[in-house]
């Protein structure tokens, strides 16, 4: 039996009916069904529907052999785990974004607005710039407009948010997609099956 953690919502969706289609469908499965167990009756695949960050916590500890997730709350995360495939969903990019006429001032730690405060320590340790974070969980975009902060470190899909609040992109970290990820213990264990699902999703992929 594979267990499999996805994220709740539109991704996890797409993706479990991808892994029906080459074979792993589950008769108990119900779309916008509250249950968060589905397995199917012959024992070989369970489904559990998770918060989408918290899909490297089940996949760490070992409830859930392979999980879906995307980049950026794997590299948030820090867990650490396998990536097995791109799905090549979910695509966007994670940005440091400031106001049009921003200019850096090194005499004083950047001030940095983010949901992703690992990602962006990692990343201005990584260039050697001091920063302060200030954590917010929404409409980060609103750091630099209201002056709280100086920067974002944020995803950009379409870019649209940004230009709708007169901010530009100033430095791209890196490239943010939906991936296949399997624990460290699962995959020495069920290594077999695990490939075998891994490449089955992978003949799904456009
Ligand atoms: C995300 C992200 C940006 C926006 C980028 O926010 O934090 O704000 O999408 O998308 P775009 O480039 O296509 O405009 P989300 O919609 O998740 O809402 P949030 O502000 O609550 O984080």
């Amino acid at each position: 039996m594979i267990n499999i953690a996805l994220p709740k919502g539109r991704l996890g969706e797409k993706v479990y009916a991808m892994l029906a289609s080459c074979g792993y469908g589950c008769e108990q499965y119900e779309k916008g069904s509250r249950k968060l167990v589905f397995r199917d009756g012959g024992g070989k695949v369970s489904y559990f529907w998770v918060k989408p960050a918290d899909v490297p916590v089940y996949v760490t500890l070992g409830a859930a052999d392979v999980g879906v997730a995307g980049k950026d709350v794997i590299d948030e995360s820090g867990a650490e785990v396998y990536e097995l495939s791109d799905l090549g969903m979910g695509k966007c990019c994670m940005c440091v974004a400031a106001k049009k006429d921003f200019k850096d001032d090194k005499s004083r730690p950047l001030r940095v607005a983010t949901k992703f405060p690992k990602i962006a320590a990692d990343y201005f340790l990584g260039v050697g710039r001091k920063i302060d974070i200030i954590k917010l969980n929404g409409s980060i975009e609103l750091g630099p407009v209201l002056g709280i902060s100086d920067v974002i470190v944020d995803i950009v899909e379409t870019g649209t948010t940004l230009k709708e609040n007169d901010l530009t992109i100033i430095e791209r970290i890196s490239d943010i997609s939906c991936r296949l990820i399997c624990g460290k213990a699962a995959y020495s264990f069920k290594r077999a099956e695990i490939d075998v699902l891994n490449e089955k999703l992978r003949g799904c992929i456009k």
